[in-house]
This record gives structure tokens, C-alpha cells and sequence, in this order.
């Protein structure tokens, strides 16, 4: 389907809401908390995601007037220090009171909304505005901030966050069951003109050789990794010791640990798991091979097929907050029945996030990736439970450090 203009105008209000939603959980008087020494205050969201949409639909691409050039620049971009000294000298030393940060963002919503409903915002002839680029960019990367904001939720205490009643299922994980993969292609990235939209590092389309290697069927789950911490490895950051037993803090309660879910972890936790296992991670190529890839050659669009995203495929798209068991998505398996590649988490490879040939900063965004490719940042595939289906897509990668503890990123072993 064609994303037309009025379609962008549905996906910013939708967009929008979805975002009002998870500040409600923040309670008032923790707008200035940081839950997350490494990531600003929750008041640097709510000015960052409609500032950054005015910056780059209105005054950037359509060259419209400033509404106020300092909280602008203050709200312009986020950080990703690698310390909490260099975090501490990223950050302004006071922020504004919340009615001038409402304010300021109800003035970008206007100036944005008008923007998507009366101004041309797919311009061949104005850089920013081939294929609608800025008004893409604007909405997928609030879709994107929806998720930092619930992990950046998720670390509150208790008491500062307004918690929605969720009910959780722990239940029978599947066999354990190894899958071979016999050599072959995979394809990474996308054509320029194959997709609506895509950020600068999925591009260009390469085919990478992969040689024969086996995955597991199934994401390392909690019991799974239990037995690797009780033979003296890192606990998840998600895991609460109580007395004897341990617990798991979802996003708003402290539940008994669900054995049957997705182990959450670090890089470096999941690729010291596996170590123990005699095994490894599966790199970015393997996961495609493993996810897209057809025992008779011809690659698929999805895991299952070429059906669009929906909530039978996996868990993403906030159907929910927190995983469920593994497994729980037949109708979401790849060719060769390897499960949950798309949702209940990332997944965790083993390859630096690095540029593929024909990588060209993003005209809208030119930090966006090229910011990242320093051999410190790892790639993530897949989605979580709280991924925007928007961003469901094969070409699409997300990256972190490989010690970042508050991601929703799971993991699986290849051999
Ligand atoms: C692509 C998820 C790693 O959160 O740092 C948001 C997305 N970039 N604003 C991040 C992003 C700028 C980015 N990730
Ligand atoms: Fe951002």
C-alpha cells in the first residue's frame, strides 16, 4: 500500500497518543528523574520527540520559522555517553519547568500537524523531501523513542511510576530443538527504491555468502540461563534476588521468575552464555539466513512469509509490555522453523554495527548511524513487545553497546 500523505497525518496523531499514554506512567514528580544515568531526564523526552519532528519536517526541510531557537537546541538530540562522567558533562545543568516544555511542544505539534496536512512534503526536487524522507523520519523516530521511554519507565521505582494492571503467563517451553542451516545467500539491507522508507544504515542491498552453521529453534529462556547463573555467571539485569528465589521486575511489578520466557541480557552476557555452551552467537548474516532465508533458495519478506506484520506473527507492536514463553508464535516461524525471530525481544548477533557499501548519511538525519559505527555498538535484530509494527521490517537494524543492561534484547545460540 502506498503511504500517502493522510496516512503519515494518521500515523503522526496515532503516534502521539501512544506517547501521552507512557508519560502517564511517569508520575509528576518524577519528571526530572533519571532512571538512566546514561539518558536524560524523562523532561528532555517530552520536549526532544516534538521538537526534533518541528526541526526536521518544518524548519529544516520546509524552511519554516523558529518557534524558540534555545529550547530547539536543548531539546535537539539525545546522548549515549559511554561513561557516567561523560554523561554528566553531556547534560544541561538546569531544564525548563513543564508547562514551558508542554508549551513549547504543543507549538510544535501545530506547526508539524499543519505541515503534514497543507505543505508538500513529498518533493522530488527538495532534498529532504524525496519519497516524503522528513516526514518518514519523523515518525519513525518517535515510534522508536516510545520504546527508549518504556525501558527509561521501566527502571523507576515503583513508587514514581502509575502502573496499568498486566496479567503475565509463564508455561511449557518447546523441545529443545537445534535447526541446520545449509549454506547459502543471504541479503542484507534493501534497495533505495524497494521500500517506502528506510534510515541511511539499510542501505545498500549486499549478499553475503553463509556457511553451513546450526541455531537454535528457540530464544535462551529464563530457566535455560538460571543454570548458567547458578554455575557462577552474571545474573540479567531484570533479575531481582528475594531470599531463595529470584524474581523478575517486568515493566511495573516484581514477579516470580517466568522460566519460560526470553532471557534478557546484555551482548556480553549472551555471548558468555553461550561460550559455556561451546557455542556463539549467530552473526547479522546468520540471523537472515536463519529468518528469511528458504530452503529453496528465494528469500522471504518475513519470517513466515510475505504477509504483513500482525499480532498472530509475534509479540510486538504493544500488544502487551512483557514477553511471553517462548515459542508461542507458530504461525511466526521461519522456513525452517526457527521461532520468535521477530518479537519477545531483539536479538543479539555478534557483528559490529557497521556501514554497508553504499552507506550515504541521511540527508534528514546524518547522525543518525554514522555517530555509531565505532566497533563499540553491536546489531540487534528483530523487535520487542513494545517495537512500533511500523518498524517490523527485514532491512531495518538497531544497535547498542554491547554492556547496555536496559534493553528488551534476547538472544539464541549458534554453533
Ligand atoms: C536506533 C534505537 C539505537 O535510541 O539511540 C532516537 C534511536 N536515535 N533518537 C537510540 C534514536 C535518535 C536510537 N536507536
Ligand atoms: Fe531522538
Amino acid at each position: 500500500m502506498a503511504i500517502t500523505m493522510s496516512t503519515l497525518d494518521a500515523a503522526y496523531e496515532a503516534n502521539r497518543r501512544r506517547t501521552q499514554m507512557i508519560f502517564d506512567f511517569v508520575a509528576p514528580e518524577a519528571y526530572y528523574d533519571r532512571p538512566i544515568p546514561l539518558r536524560h531526564p524523562f523532561v528532555f523526552y517530552e520536549g526532544h520527540i516534538p521538537g526534533f519532528s518541528f526541526l526536521t519536517l518544518v524548519r529544516r526541510a520546509l524552511g519554516g520559522a523558529a518557534i524558540d531557537e534555545k529550547l530547539e537546541r536543548l531539546f535537539q538530540r539525545g546522548i549515549d555517553p559511554a561513561s557516567l562522567t561523560e554523561a554528566s558533562a553531556a547534560s544541561p545543568d538546569a531544564w525548563p519547568d513543564r508547562e514551558s516544555v508542554r508549551s513549547f511542544a504543543r507549538s510544535c505539534d501545530d506547526r508539524v500537524r499543519d505541515a503534514l496536512a497543507h505543505a508538500r512534503i513529498d518533493d522530488p526536487l527538495n532534498p529532504r523531501l524525496v519519497r516524503a524522507e522528513s516526514a518518514h523520519t519523523i515518525i519513525e523516530h518517535e515510534q522508536m523513542h516510545q520504546e527508549t521511554l518504556l525501558y527509561i519507565v521501566h527502571q523507576l521505582p515503583r513508587e514514581r511510576k502509575r502502573a496499568l494492571p498486566s496479567e503475565h503467563r509463564d508455561g511449557e517451553r518447546p523441545t529443545y530443538r537445534r535447526v541446520s542451516i545449509p549454506a547459502g545467500e543471504a541479503t542484507l539491507g534493501a534497495r533505495r527504491e524497494a521500500i517506502a522508507f528506510g534510515w541511511d544504515n539499510e542501505f545498500e542491498e549486499n549478499s553475503v555468502h553463509v556457511g553451513a552453521f546450526e541455531i537454535e529453534a528457540d530464544d535462551v529462556t529464563n530457566a535455560d540461563f538460571l543454570a548458567f547463573v547458578d554455575a557462577g555467571g552474571e545474573p540479567p539485569p531484570f533479575w531481582r534476588r528475594t531470599n531463595e528465589a529470584w524474581q523478575l521486575a517486568t515493566l511495573f511489578e516484581s514477579i516470580p521468575l517466568p522460566l519460560s520466557w526470553p532471557v534478557y541480557v546484555t551482548q556480553r552476557q549472551a555471548a558468555a552464555y553461550a561460550a559455556w555452551k561451546s557455542m556463539r552467537l549467530p552473526t547479522e548474516a546468520e540471523y537472515h539466513r536463519a529468518a528469511y532465508g528458504t530452503p529453496e533458495g528465494k528469500e522471504r519478506v518475513n519470517p513466515w512469509g510475505d504477509a504483513p506484520p500482525d499480532h498472530s506473527r509475534g509479540n510486538f507492536g504493544f500488544a502487551r509490555f512483557d514477553p511471553v514463553p517462548v515459542g508461542s508464535y507458530p504461525a511466526g516461524a521461519s522456513a525452517w522453523g526457527v521461532n520468535d525471530l521477530v518479537g519477545n525481544g531483539w536479538e543479539w548477533t555478534s557483528t559490529p554495527f557497521a556501514p554497508f557499501e553504499g552507506f550515504r548519511p541521511m540527508i534528514s538525519y546524518p547522525q543518525y548511524s554514522a555517530d555509531f559505527f565505532d566497533g563499540e555498538h553491536f546489531v540487534m535484530k528483530g523487535a520487542s513487545p513494545v517495537t512500533h509494527a511500523r518498524l517490523v521490517r527485514r532491512s531495518f537494524r538497531n544497535w547498542f553497546r554491547a554492556d547496555y543492561p536496559y534493553m528488551y534484547a534476547t538472544f539464541r545460540c549458534a554453533a
